[in-house]
C-alpha cells in the first residue's frame, strides 16, 4: 500500500502491506527479471478462495513470455509459492484458475492481533505510523456579507474530515478558512452602509439579515448610477486602506463571522480565519515577482499570466489596476509553500472550480515555488447538492436554503424520530437533546461523507434518517448497542483485558473470524483513504464493519440466559470481539467528525 508522497514507517496493522513483502521477496527470488511487474494482493472474492488473493502470477508469465522464455501462469505460481518464507500470518496457500494464488489466513495469528488491539487500543495497534508532514487544509471558505450555502456546508463536512483524518496520523495540519473577504462588492456594501446607517463611526449599526443587505445593496448598485460611482470610490478607497472604510468593511466582516461561527460550533468544526484579505501586502509583492520575473503579458489593459498547460490565462492585475480571485490564489499558495513551509497543500472547493485552482498549481509550479515530485498540492473537489427532484438543492419558494434553517429542520426531524420511537420516555432531557443533536449533525455529515464526493449527490431528510441501510442512524445505533453489550454483562474493560492476558483471545467460529478480520482491515483502509483522500471508504469500512457485527451477533451468543433471564454464561472471548469492534467504531466516527451516544 504505497500513499503518494507519505512514508509510511509503520504499516501498523495492514495484512495487504505483509502479504505485498512477502509475495515481493518471494517473486523476486523466484523471477529476479520480472522486478518490475507490480504485487497484487486483493481480498478474496468468495469465502471458499482464502481470504486473500495474490494475482501477479499472470504479469509474470506475460513478462517472461515476452523475453522469449514462454510460461504458464500456474507454473510461474508454483515457482513463487516455492520461494515464499514462512509465515505466521499464512495458514496456507493454493494455485486456483488461471494461476491466482489463494491465501489462508492463521487463526491464531488473527486472534492474537484483535487481542492486542483490545489491551493496547486501536491506535497503538492497528494505526499505520507515517513520517508526519505539515499540511495546509482549505476548506468551507464561505463569503462574507452572502449566506453560506450547501456547497460551503459540504466543503466544510469534507474538509473538516480530512483535516481530522491527517490529525489522527500526527501530522501537522493548519486548518484555513479562506473567506471571500475582499474585492469589488464590499464597494456597494459599503456604500449601502453609509447610507443607511450615517453614524456607524459611533454607533455600531444593527445590519441584522446580513444576506437582505447584501441584496439591498445590489439593487441600489444596479439601478442608481450615482451610488455605483459612490461604491467605486469605496473600493479605491478601501485598498488605500482609508481609516473610516476600513471599519466599515470590518464590520460588515464582524456581521458575517458571527454566522459563521454559529454553524461551525454546531457542527464542532474548528477551522481559523485567514480570508483573502490577508493577502492584500503579499499580493503587491507577487505582482512585483512576477513582473520582475518576466511572467506577466499585457492584454487589453490586463496583466495576465498563462501558465503550462492551462488554456485561461490567470488575471493578475485587472485594467483598473485591481487584484482579481486569481492574485489573492497566487499570493495565497505561494505564502502556504514558503511561510507556511507546507508539504501538502489540499484545497476542498466545489469541482466548478477546478480549472481556475489547476491554473493557479500550474503557475506555482512554473515560477518554481514547488517541485510537484516533493509535495503534494491538490484540489479535493466535490459535486453539488441536489433536491429530491435531482435539480439543484432549492427551497420550495426557489431560494437558496439557509444552513441554519437546514440544521434545524435535521433538529425537528431526528427529534421526531426520537418520539416515534419513544426514546424520550427513557431518556433524560440532557440525554434526549444529545441525541437529538448527534444523530441530525451526524446525519447531515455522514450523508454527505458516504457518497463518492466527486459526483453531485442528493440531499433528503428521510433516506439520511433511516435506521437501515448504511446511514448515520443504523451506525450510531448499532454502536450504542454494543457498547451495551459488555455494560449489561457488568464486565469492565480491565476484566476484558485481563481475560486476554491470562488466557489469550480464542477464535473458532467462522462469523468471529469474519468479523476478526474486517476488524484488523482498518489498517488498510485508513491507508487508501490517506491515499486517495476520498471519505466515502471509510464510511463503507465503517459499515462493512457494522453489519459484520450483525452477522457474528446473530450466529453467535455473547451472553446466555436461562429462562428467567438470568446470566448463566458469559463468552469472554466473544465480548471482547464486541468491544474492540466498539473501538475501531469509535475511531471512524472521530475521523468523520460524528459524535457518538452512549444512550440512544
Ligand atoms: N470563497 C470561495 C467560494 O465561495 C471559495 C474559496 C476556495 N479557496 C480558494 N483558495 N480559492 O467560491
Amino acid at each position: 500500500q504505497a500513499v503518494k508522497y507519505v512514508q509510511v514507517e509503520d504499516y501498523a496493522g495492514s495484512i495487504i502491506a505483509k502479504l505485498t513483502a512477502l509475495f515481493a521477496a518471494a517473486m523476486k527470488a523466484a523471477y529476479p527479471v520480472a522486478a518490475d511487474v507490480g504485487i497484487l494482493i486483493t481480498e478474496a472474492t468468495r469465502a471458499n478462495f482464502g481470504d486473500y488473493q495474490f494475482n501477479s502470477a499472470m504479469a509474470v508469465a506475460n513478462t517472461l513470455t515476452k523475453a522469449g522464455q514462454k510460461t504458464n501462469p500456474r507454473d510461474v505460481a508454483q515457482n513463487i509459492l516455492a520461494k515464499l518464507e514462512p509465515s505466521d500470518l499464512i495458514e496456507k496457500t493454493e494455485v486456483a484458475g488461471p494461476g491466482f494464488v489463494n491465501i489462508f489466513l492463521n487463526r491464531a495469528t488473527i486472534a492474537k492481533r484483535v487481542g492486542q488491539v483490545c489491551m493496547e487500543g486501536v491506535k497503538a495497534v492497528l494505526l499505520p505510523r507515517v513520517a508526519s508532514r505539515r499540511a495546509v487544509v482549505d476548506f468551507s471558505s464561505p463569503n462574507v456579507a452572502k449566506e453560506m450555502h450547501v456547497g460551503h456546508l459540504r466543503s466544510t463536512i469534507i474538509g473538516d474530515s480530512i483535516c481530522r483524518l491527517l490529525e489522527h496520523v500526527h501530522f501537522d495540519v493548519l486548518r484555513i478558512n479562506h473567506i471571500g473577504d475582499w474585492g469589488t462588492q464590499f464597494g456597494m456594501l459599503i456604500a449601502h452602509l453609509q447610507e443607511r446607517f450615517p453614524n456607524f463611526l459611533t454607533e455600531t449599526p444593527p445590519i441584522g439579515d446580513l444576506q437582505a443587505f447584501y441584496k439591498e445593496s445590489k439593487k441600489r448598485f444596479d439601478e442608481d448610477e450615482k451610488f455605483k460611482a459612490r461604491a467605486y470610490q469605496c473600493v479605491v478607497k478601501l485598498q488605500a486602506f482609508d481609516a473610516d472604510i476600513v471599519k466599515a468593511w470590518k464590520l460588515i466582516c464582524d456581521e458575517s463571522r458571527k454566522d459563521f461561527e454559529r454553524i461551525y460550533e454546531r457542527l464542532d468544526i474548528k477551522v481559523t480565519e485567514r480570508g483573502e484579505s490577508f493577502y492584500q501586502s503579499r499580493m503587491g509583492a507577487v505582482i512585483k515577482e512576477l513582473t520582475e520575473r518576466g511572467f506577466l503579458k499585457e492584454e487589453d489593459g490586463r496583466k495576465i499570466m498563462f501558465a503550462t498547460g492551462q488554456s485561461v490565462p490567470l488575471t493578475v492585475v485587472k485594467s483598473d489596476g485591481g487584484n482579481t480571485y486569481d492574485t489573492s490564489d497566487l499570493a495565497a499558495i505561494k505564502q502556504r509553500l514558503n511561510e507556511e513551509k507546507a508539504d501538502w497543500l489540499i484545497y476542498v472547493v466545489d469541482v466548478g472550480q477546478s480549472m481556475h485552482l489547476e491554473t493557479i498549481y500550474a503557475a506555482a509550479r512554473d515560477l518554481s515555488w514547488y517541485d510537484d515530485t516533493k509535495k503534494r498540492v491538490e484540489h479535493v473537489g466535490f459535486g453539488l447538492v441536489l433536491g429530491e427532484d435531482k435539480k439543484k438543492f432549492k427551497t420550495r419558494s426557489g431560494d437558496t436554503v439557509r444552513l441554519t434553517d437546514l440544521l434545524n429542520e435535521g433538529l425537528t426531524r431526528s427529534l421526531a424520530k426520537l418520539k416515534e420511537k419513544e426514546r424520550d420516555k427513557v431518556m433524560t432531557p440532557e440525554e434526549l437533546k444529545a441525541a437529538q443533536e448527534a444523530i441530525a449533525y451526524g446525519c447531515i455529515k455522514y450523508a454527505d461523507l458516504s457518497h463518492n464526493r466527486t459526483q453531485d449527490y442528493v440531499f433528503s431528510f428521510d433516506r439520511m434518517l433511516d435506521d437501515r441501510g448504511n446511514t448515520a442512524v443504523y451506525l450510531l445505533y448499532a454502536y450504542t448497542r454494543i457498547r451495551s453489550i459488555a455494560r449489561v454483562a457488568e464486565v469492565s474493560s480491565d476484566q476484558l483485558k485481563n481475560h486476554v492476558k491470562t488466557k489469550g483471545l480464542t477464535i473458532d467460529h467462522p462469523a468471529e473470524f469474519k468479523l476478526a478480520k474486517t476488524i484488523l482491515k482498518f489498517s488498510d483502509c485508513i491507508l487508501s483513504v490517506l491515499d486517495s483522500l476520498m471519505m466515502h471508504q471509510l464510511c463503507e469500512y465503517l459499515y462493512e464493519l457494522a453489519t459484520t457485527f450483525h452477522d457474528f451477533y446473530s450466529e453467535c451468543y455473547v451472553i446466555e440466559k436461562d429462562k428467567e433471564g438470568k446470566t448463566v454464561t458469559i463468552r469472554y472471548d466473544r465480548l471482547v470481539l464486541c468491544e474492540v469492534t466498539a473501538d475501531v467504531m469509535a475511531d471512524c466516527f472521530n475521523v468523520l467528525g460524528i459524535r457518538t451516544l452512549e444512550k440512544m
